[in-house]
């Protein structure tokens, strides 16, 4: 079993290069089920999230091989349509395989999807666009069967913007018959990704990254080799590792333009930062502000998935701050171990309140992704050693976390409590 020891007080400096995004490959590796052929994803994370659903695919039938950090998806037999929970019980995002197994095989068959503790996290949208589709569904106690001969074009208004739900409707219109129009659609990144990958294949998807988004059903696709963009949640944590220690950074593979509304923090608490040939250099130097209020909104708003480590950095800076999460209501579950190392915080339902001080090192928990590698940050600002349990959680996300601080001159790693 790791668990992650830190000393915390050095000052983060030096370049670094962003691992390729999570958010942005999963669905990818989805969208390769509706070719029967092989994709190729370059730079694609080696999380376990990833290898989770590399698993899946496999089970389906497909045939998986990494050469570096490239991986190879052939699909040419992934026939299978039957997701165990054993699988799907691992990781939310196993849902959005529904869509592209069912428009492969008529049906599709999969356990309730797991993931993170974040909050409730329901499937209803995705259902709902699945029926729009045509899809007969039926919810068991541990399982949902979905059937449909042949998925029709339709037009869906989202009653709520998912990024989830959006990349299932995608999905499912690249093959469908006729034409589909999404309205009240997620505006990620990662949705712009996925129809670039998806046109690359053959699809015909219009306005991604808007409102709307207009598909064309097509019968045919082709296979691709797609280059994963920089992570933009990893780029903020390490964004916020050097704020808290008040560092200076260059990541050197920033996805430019989609960090927008975390630079705007960043900025108003004092940090500074520039753009110079594709890299992004970030001086903390001056963090001393305090956010009267934030809240966390869907894209192009504060990612929530930004909001723990934000939050982390805000216990360092004094005065009172304050955020509102809007999108996951168990996002606060690492106040209490940021309490531990000496944090002023209260939580008040979907709020909370944080006074800035100083922070001591001392043994936390991590039990979800975003959550442990805020922790982490609290922990490389605080005095002395801290020790982080539950780094599963972090791989999920994160390459390597402790090699990536380190080359940004943190005192970190990783020892197996077992072989000691
Ligand atoms: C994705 C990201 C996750 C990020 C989140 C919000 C991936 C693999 N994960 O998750 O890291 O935190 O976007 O930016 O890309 N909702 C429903 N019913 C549904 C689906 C969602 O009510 O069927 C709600 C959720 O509970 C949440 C909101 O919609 O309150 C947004 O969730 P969604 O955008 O779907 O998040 P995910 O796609 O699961």
């Amino acid at each position: 079993m790791d668990e992650i020891h830190v000393i915390g007080g050095n000052c983060l400096h030096g370049n670094i290069t962003v691992q390729g995004s999570k958010n942005t490959v999963l669905p990818l590796m989805a969208g390769a089920l509706l070719y029967r052929g092989i994709n190729v994803l370059k730079a694609c994370p080696r999380i376990t999230d990833v290898f989770y659903m590399e698993e899946i695919l496999r089970a389906l039938g497909a045939e998986t091989w990494w050469e570096d950090h490239d991986l190879y998806l052939d699909c040419t037999h992934a026939d299978g349509s039957h997701v165990p929970e054993i699988y799907s019980g691992r990781m939310r995002s196993s849902i959005i395989l529904l869509g592209p197994i069912l428009a492969r095989n008529q049906q599709a068959e999969i356990g309730y999807p797991g993931g993170c503790v974040i909050g409730k996290r329901p499937v209803d949208l995705h259902l709902y666009v699945l029926r729009r589709f045509g899809a007969e569904i039926k919810e068991e106690e541990k399982k949902i069967t979905v059937s449909c001969k042949k998925l029709c074009g339709t037009e869906i208004v989202f009653s709520k913007r998912s990024v989830g739900a959006t990349e299932q409707a995608i999905l499912c219109a690249t093959l469908s018959k006729g034409t589909t129009t999404l309205r009240n659609c997620a505006r990620e990144p990662e949705i712009v990704w996925l129809c670039r990958f998806l046109n690359a294949m053959g699809a015909k998807i219009e306005g991604a990254g808007e409102d709307c988004i207009c598909i064309e059903g097509t019968e045919k696709l082709c296979g691709t080799k797609m280059q994963i963009p920089a992570d933009r949640i990893v780029t903020g944590t390490y964004l916020c590792a050097a704020a808290a220690t008040r560092g200076h950074i260059v990541i050197e593979n920033a996805p430019e333009g989609e960090l927008d509304t975390f630079l705007q923090v960043y900025r108003k608490m004092g940090g500074q930062y520039e753009w110079k040939s594709g890299k992004l250099i970030a001086n903390g130097a001056g963090i001393q502000f305090s956010v009267p209020f934030l809240e966390t909104e869907a894209y192009p708003g504060f990612p929530t998935d930004l909001q723990s480590p934000l939050l982390a950095v805000l216990t360092t800076v004094p005065g009172i701050s304050r955020i509102r999460e809007n999108i996951f209501e168990n996002r606060f579950k690492i106040c209490s171990e940021l309490t531990k190392m000496g944090a002023h915080i209260e939580v008040r339902g979907s709020e909370v309140k944080i006074c800035g001080s100083r922070l001591k090192g001392c043994r936390l928990r991590a039990e979800e992704l975003r959550g442990g590698a805020a922790l982490v940050i609290a922990a490389l600002a605080a005095d002395g050693e801290s020790v982080i349990e539950g780094v599963p959680f972090i791989r999920r996300g994160y390459e390597d976390i402790c090699r990536d601080l380190r080359y940004l001159q943190a005192e970190i790693y990783m020892e197996d409590i077992l072989s000691v």
